[in-house]
């Protein structure tokens, strides 16, 4: 019996938040560089939004590129950014087809022209998709969302657009780059490591957290379905009895 056929299409997740982590380690295993993990990575994406699109899964966020892999070390990241704008150009007709529609969450004016353009296109292209959303989290993390989000609090603060009484959760959410979409029902986590590495954390506060050992370019449709089924069977309380 494959997993697929015991998910309860009643207890869908609305958004399921994926961190996307192993790609060198794999790569190593196999006695070649990083790179060749992050490229085996792009078909993990391929499927996780294959089988997100086909469950009824309405919001998928992917950590891509975060603040601090900016540290990495230059080559690593140039060829990253290389492969984000290759990845982008390549799949958007098939996100086309399937009826996803593309986003980005982080800082996207860091990243390098080449990528904001074909982010830009792609984001532009797939506007009119319902079927799922795909958010790509780049240049991103939490504690930088939250610096911003704060700034722009204080501005409109400043300018009298805001009074600090009014300041509320719903407020503060507002000014996330998450704002319009529910906050993650489930976040995976590949390859082992049992850490947030500042992804979502305000948007997480009442996730269930799923981790496996699976590195991300092995992580095809049937782990998808098991983190849900994993999903479904806990029992969400939100404080309450
Ligand atoms: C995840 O894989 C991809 C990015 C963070 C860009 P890693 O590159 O972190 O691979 P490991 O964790 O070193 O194996
Ligand atoms: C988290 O993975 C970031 C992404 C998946 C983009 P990292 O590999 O950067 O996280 P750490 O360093 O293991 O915490
Ligand atoms: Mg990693």
């Amino acid at each position: 019996m494959d997993f697929k056929d015991n998910i309860n299409q009643d207890k869908i997740p609305r958004h399921i938040a994926v961190i996307m982590d192993g790609n060198g380690r794999w790569a190593k295993q196999r006695g070649q560089q990083r790179i060749f993990g992050h490229e085996n990575g792009v078909q993990a994406v391929r499927e996780t939004v294959e089988a997100a699109g086909e469950l009824g899964v309405k919001n998928l966020t992917f950590y891509a590129f975060s603040t601090e892999n900016w540290c990495r070390p230059k080559s690593e990241v140039d060829t990253l950014m290389s492969l984000l704008v290759k990845a982008i150009k390549n799949e958007t007709p098939e996100l086309l087809e399937k009826g996803v529609r593309l986003n980005a969450i982080g800082d996207i004016e860091s990243l390098p022209k080449e990528c904001i353009k074909e982010l830009n296109e792609a984001i532009h292209i797939t506007r009119n998709n319902t079927r799922l959303n795909v958010y790509v989290a780049l240049s991103y993390s939490s504690q930088w969302e939250i610096v911003n989000a704060v700034k722009n609090i204080a501005q409109q603060v400043k300018h009298n657009e805001l009074d600090p009484e009014e300041i509320d959760k719903s407020v503060f959410q507002k000014f996330l780059q998450t704002n319009g979409t529910p906050d993650p029902d489930l976040l995976i986590r590949t390859s082992g490591e049992l850490r947030l590495s500042n992804f979502l954390l305000w948007q997480i506060a009442y996730s269930e957290l799923y981790f496996t050992p699976v590195l991300w370019p092995d992580f095809r449709k049937k782990h998808f379905y098991q983190a849900i089924l994993d999903y479904q069977r806990r029992e969400r309380r939100f404080g309450k009895t």
